[in-house]
C-alpha cells in the first residue's frame, strides 16, 4: 500500500513538472508564469481541484509515442473565486508549446461540459503554440470541439479568457467566442495569420507585438478587453470580474455587503455640467460619484473612447453601464462605439445584469467613412441590443440627446422602465444652430433673425420639460439626488418580469 501511494506522489510530481526545470526556468525567463502558478494566483488559496492529471496523447506519428508527459500540455479542474465557483483550464507552454492535441482538447471539453451542467463560469487560460503540427487534422478536429462548446457555453456560463503567450490562426477563435478577453502586455498576442505569412501574402514588414499584441488589441482592433502589465495583475483582474457576474444565466448577479449610503448626496454633480454646452465634461466622474465607494470596472477602457462600458454596484448589486463621454468626440456614437456598447448590453442581458445609461449624446459622427464603413448597421447593433434587452433598464439624461441617438441610448421607446433627465438635458431632434438653419432657411443672410430664431429653438427645446410632458421622461430630477434616484429605481425593478416574443433567435444586424 505504501509503495503504491509513495507511486501516486512520484507520477503527481512527475506531472507538476509540466516540460521540465529547464522549460519552466526558460518561461520564468520570459517574465511568464507556469500554467499552475496561474491557477494558484487566480483560485482561492488551497480550492483548486484538478481532473486529468495523467491523461496523455494517443499520438504514435514522428516519434511522439516516447515523450508522453503527463497532464498533455494543459492543465485543467475547478475551484472558487471568492468562494464561488468557476472551471479552469490553463495550457502549458512547457509542454509541446502548450500546442492543442486530440486529448489536450478532451480535457478542455471536459470541464466545458461541466461548467455548462453545473452552472458556473469557464477561465481558459491560453498560452499555446497552436494546433500539436504532430496530430494533423485530429488536433483541429479538437479545436472544433473546443468551438462548438464556446458557442454551447455562451449566455449559459459567463467564459473569461486570459491570453498569456502566443495564440495563433484559428486558435484565435475560441477566445474571440468567449465574453471577455484580457491580455499582458509584451508577452501575448493573437493573430490569425503571423508576421511572415504577412509579408508573404501583402508584403507588409509588421512585428508580432505590432500585429497582434495587447496594444493593438485593447486599442485598435478591440479584440480585447483589457490589457495588464504582467500575469499576476491580470489574473488579480480577472477575479475583480468574476466578483460582478453571475455563476450562470439562471442566477442574478451575486450581492455584496456595501458600505455606503443609498441616498449620499453629491453636491457637486449639480455643477458637473458646464454652462456653455459646447464644452465637455468627464462622465466618469459622474459614474464614480454614483457607485458604491466609488468602485468602477471598465470593459474596453481603450477603444472607442467616445462611450464608457463597465461595472458597478449599487445597494451591492452589479450594474452595467453605458455612458456617452463628451471628452471624446463630443461623445457621439460611431461605428466603433456602437459595436462596443451593443456588445456590453446583450452581455448584460444574457447574464440579468441591469443597466444604467447615461447620456449626452450630440448624434451619430457624419461623414463618408462613416458611412462607407457601414454605420447604419452598426449602429442598429446599439438599438436593436437596448430593444431587444429585458433587464432592468434606467437612463439619465445629463445633457445632450439629439436625433436618432436619443432613440437609441435606452430611451423609453425602447422600454425603458426609469427614464430620467437632468434640468440640463436637451432632448431634440438636433442642436438649435443646426436646426435653425434648416427650418429658416430664407433667413441664412440675416443674422440676427437667424440668432433670434436659435433663441426660439433653444427656449422650445434645450430643456427636458417638452418631453416630460408626453411622458417621455418619468421624472426631471437633480443631479445632486442621481445616486439614490437611480439605486431606488433598481431597487423598484428588481422583480421585473419581461417577455419577448417566442423565436429561435433573432437576427441581429451582424
Ligand atoms: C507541436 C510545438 C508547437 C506546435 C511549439 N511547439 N508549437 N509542438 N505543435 N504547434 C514546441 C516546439 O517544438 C518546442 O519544443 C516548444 O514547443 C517551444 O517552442 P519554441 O519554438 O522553442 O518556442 P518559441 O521560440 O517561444 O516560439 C513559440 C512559437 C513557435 C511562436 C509558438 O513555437 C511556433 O511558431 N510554433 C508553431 C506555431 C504554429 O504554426 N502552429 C500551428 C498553427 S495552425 P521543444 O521540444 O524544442 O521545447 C493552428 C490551427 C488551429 O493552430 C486551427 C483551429 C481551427
Amino acid at each position: 500500500m505504501k509503495d503504491i501511494l509513495s507511486e501516486l506522489e512520484d507520477r503527481r510530481e512527475a506531472a507538476r513538472l509540466g516540460g521540465g526545470q529547464k522549460r519552466i526556468d526558460a518561461q520564468h525567463g520570459r517574465g511568464k508564469l507556469t500554467a499552475r502558478e496561474r491557477i494558484e494566483l487566480l483560485l482561492d488559496e488551497d480550492s483548486f481541484e484538478e481532473f486529468d492529471m495523467f491523461v496523455a496523447h494517443r499520438c504514435t506519428d514522428f516519434g511522439m509515442e516516447k515523450q508522453r508527459p503527463a497532464g498533455d500540455g494543459v492543465v485543467t479542474g475547478w475551484g472558487t473565486i471568492n468562494g464561488r465557483m468557476v472551471y479552469v483550464f490553463s495550457q502549458d507552454f512547457t509542454v509541446f508549446g502548450g500546442s492543442l492535441s486530440e486529448t489536450h482538447a478532451q480535457k478542455i471539453c471536459k470541464i466545458m461540459d461541466m461548467a455548462i451542467q453545473n452552472g458556473a463560469p469557464v477561465i481558459g487560460i491560453n498560452d499555446s503554440g497552436g494546433a500539436r503540427i504532430q496530430e494533423g487534422v485530429a488536433s483541429l478536429a479538437g479545436y472544433a470541439e473546443v468551438f462548438q462548446r464556446n458557442i454551447m457555453a455562451s449566455g449559459v456560463v459567463p467564459q473569461i479568457s486570459v491570453i498569456m503567450g502566443p495564440c495563433a490562426g484559428g486558435a484565435v477563435y475560441s477566445p474571440a467566442m468567449t465574453d471577455f478577453i484580457f491580455m499582458v502586455k509584451d508577452t501575448s498576442y493573437m493573430f490569425v495569420t503571423g508576421p511572415d505569412v504577412v509579408k508573404t501574402v501583402t508584403n507588409e514588414v509588421v512585428t508580432a507585438e505590432e500585429l497582434g499584441g495587447a496594444s493593438t488589441h485593447t486599442k485598435k482592433s478591440s479584440v480585447a478587453d483589457g490589457a495588464f502589465e504582467n500575469d499576476v495583475e491580470a489574473l488579480a483582474e480577472v477575479r475583480r470580474l468574476v466578483d460582478f457576474l453571475p455563476l450562470n444565466n439562471r442566477e442574478k448577479p451575486p450581492v455584496r455587503p456595501f458600505f455606503d449610503e443609498t441616498s449620499r448626496i453629491e453636491a457637486s454633480l449639480d455643477t458637473l455640467v458646464p454652462e456653455n454646452p459646447n464644452t465637455p465634461y468627464d462622465m466618469k466622474e459622474l459614474i464614480t460619484k454614483l457607485a458604491d465607494e466609488g468602485d468602477f470596472y471598465e470593459i474596453q477602457e481603450d477603444f472607442a473612447k467616445n462611450i464608457i462600458t463597465g461595472f458597478v454596484r449599487l445597494e451591492g448589486q452589479t450594474v452595467g453601464i453605458v455612458a456617452n463621454q463628451p471628452m471624446v468626440l463630443a461623445g457621439c456614437l460611431d461605428i466603433d462605439s456602437s459595436r462596443k456598447a451593443a456588445r456590453f448590453v446583450r452581455f448584460c442581458d444574457c447574464f440579468e445584469i441591469p443597466i444604467l445609461t447615461l447620456v449626452d449624446v450630440p448624434g451619430f459622427l457624419p461623414g463618408t467613412s462613416q458611412e462607407y464603413g457601414g454605420v447604419i448597421k452598426h449602429g442598429a447593433k446599439l438599438l436593436f441590443a437596448y430593444g431587444e434587452a429585458t433587464v432592468p433598464k434606467v437612463t439619465v439624461i445629463t445633457r445632450k440627446a439629439y436625433g436618432g441617438a436619443y432613440d437609441v441610448m435606452a430611451s423609453k421607446h425602447l422600454r425603458g422602465d426609469f427614464n430620467y433627465a437632468w434640468p440640463t438635458a436637451e432632448i431634440a431632434v438636433m442642436g438649435a444652430k443646426g436646426a435653425t438653419e434648416i427650418i429658416h432657411r430664407a433667413d441664412l443672410a440675416d443674422a440676427e433673425k437667424i440668432a433670434q430664431h436659435t433663441q426660439d429653438y433653444e427656449d422650445r427645446f434645450a430643456n427636458p420639460f417638452v418631453a416630460a410632458e408626453k411622458g417621455f421622461i418619468d421624472e426631471v430630477i437633480q443631479p445632486k439626488s442621481t445616486r439614490k434616484r437611480v439605486a431606488r429605481a433598481f431597487a423598484s425593478l428588481r422583480n421585473k418580469s419581461l417577455k419577448n416574443p417566442w423565436k429561435k433567435h433573432d437576427n441581429i444586424p451582424l
